[in-house]
């Protein structure tokens, strides 16, 4: 350049402009980088797929992993017909209704100490006035359904009526009501698991009204069940605490049993703890992550009468939701790496569509931490992919062969990769420099 006797010439040549489309025809913006992802955080590839395609009938209960609120996260045994109807009217109120939320969760302590003359389960008196049924009722002209709880034992775990011997008229009883879903807790318990759950299973089925049937006995229930069509959803630990360490380590056991979650049948971690207070934003947006790229049942747990922004931000992401109702019902799993002990975790779900996956790098760390992941360890093929953020909700670009980027700890990035067609051709710079 002048006064430095040096002629630098910077010629740019970009690649004539071919329009990229994805596989499902949007148009994408095209970048120029090419991450080199360190080997350290991948695994071994494999053949690359063809596309997946979602079951040709999805015509069943729980098609997807069911979404809603329940009442024991934020209240406890503190429920009342007023906070139920006031949920359902938040509920739509604030957007949730639209994006996919559906059940309104009475969790224990809704029933009267003792059943009636007849044997039947009743509400309690003063939280209920109205009664069950007008409760329902309510709840149904909002567009939402309503769910309860019971216990599969003598006793609920707040000392109320149990279920156990009373299957039968409970499952009649509760589909009178017009209940739409069902959480069986394992409290003072006297039978065995496989029978008092197929029992009410049985016994729900029999009334012929479409009730989800959620399993609560606080562990992986067996693979015999699993297999076995007992339920729509079942825990997979115990309960849930408001903090990042039981968060996570609840996640992490999740995910040992992912070949089990199909449509109809999930995997529950227990409902989420986002906007009780416990946790950063960012440790929120994290489980909130987790549990979507698990295709766990989104199950809010807090006050939906009083959400902050942050809170609406993260229980209303529409394609951090899109990811666990994603059609094909594949639970997402942790991929082998040797820094996932460390830490640094790339986590990997497949979504309906060809060569597309939902990709989260969550980082465990106390510190920042740059992580990346090649196509190849998603089962992906080597080449252009479009990459965008789920939770910005904007494409990143094209990115060659891998993508990394900066995770703060406790944090996560979420992206959606889609292989892109193999005429594509992708974009580069030549710099030529002159003396
Ligand atoms: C158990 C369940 C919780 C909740 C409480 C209610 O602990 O695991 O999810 O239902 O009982 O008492």
């Amino acid at each position: 350049m002048a006064g430095s006797g040096k002629k630098t010439f910077q010629i740019f040549f970009f690649a004539l402009a071919i329009l990229l489309f994805s596989s499902n025809g949007s148009k994408l913006s095209v970048g120029a980088r090419s991450p080199s992802p360190s080997a350290a955080n991948t695994v071994t590839p494999s053949p690359a797929p063809t596309a997946i395609e979602p079951p040709a009938s999805v015509d069943i209960l729980a098609a997807t992993p069911p979404m809603g609120w329940n009442s024991f996260n934020h209240f406890g045994c503190s429920v009342d017909e007023s906070l139920i109807r006031e949920t359902a009217d938040a509920m739509v109120e604030s957007g949730m209704a639209a994006l996919g939320y559906q059940y309104v969760n009475i969790d224990d302590c809704w029933m009267a100490p003792e059943r009636d003359a007849d044997g039947n389960l009743q509400p309690d008196p003063q939280k209920f006035p109205h009664g069950m049924k007008a409760l329902a009722d309510y709840v149904h002209s909002k567009g939402l359904k309503l769910g309860i709880y019971i216990d599969r034992g003598t006793k609920t775990c707040g000392g109320l009526p149990g279920s156990y011997g009373y299957e039968i008229q409970d499952a009649n009883q509760l589909a009178s009501w017009g209940i739409d879903y069902v959480k069986d807790d394992n409290c003072s318990v006297v039978g065995n698991l496989m029978d008092d759950y197929t029992k009410m299973r049985n016994a729900l089925n029999a009334t012929g009204r479409p009730i989800v049937f959620s399993m609560c006995s606080w562990g992986f229930p067996g693979m015999l069940v699993a297999r076995l069509d007992v339920a729509h959803l079942w825990r997979t630990s115990s309960d849930i605490k408001d903090n990042w360490d039981s968060m996570i380590k609840i996640g992490e056991a999740n995910n040992a049993y992912a070949i089990f979650a199909e449509p109809g049948h999930w995997n529950d971690p227990d409902m989420l703890e986002v906007g009780n207070g416990g946790m950063t934003d960012s440790e929120y947006r994290t489980h909130f992550s987790l549990w979507a790229i698990m295709a766990a049942p989104l199950i809010a747990g807090n006050d939906l009468r009083s959400m902050d922004q942050a809170t609406r931000d993260i229980l209303m992401a529409p394609e951090v939701i899109a990811v666990d109702q994603d059609p094909l019902g594949i639970q997402g799993v942790r991929l082998s790496s040797p820094n996932a002990g460390k830490g640094f975790e790339i986590w990997s779900k497949p979504l309906a569509g060809t060569n597309t996956r939902a990709v989260l790098l969550l980082n465990r760390s106390e510190i920042e931490a740059s992580m990346s992941v090649r196509w190849t360890d998603l089962d992906l093929p080597a080449g252009p992919a479009a990459v965008r953020d789920l939770w910005a909700r904007s494409n990143l670009g094209i990115y060659h062969n891998g993508y990394g980027a900066i995770v703060q700890p406790h944090a996560v990035v979420l992206i959606k990769v889609t292989s892109v067609e193999s005429h594509a051709v992708a974009p580069f710079v030549l710099r030529i420099t002159m003396e």
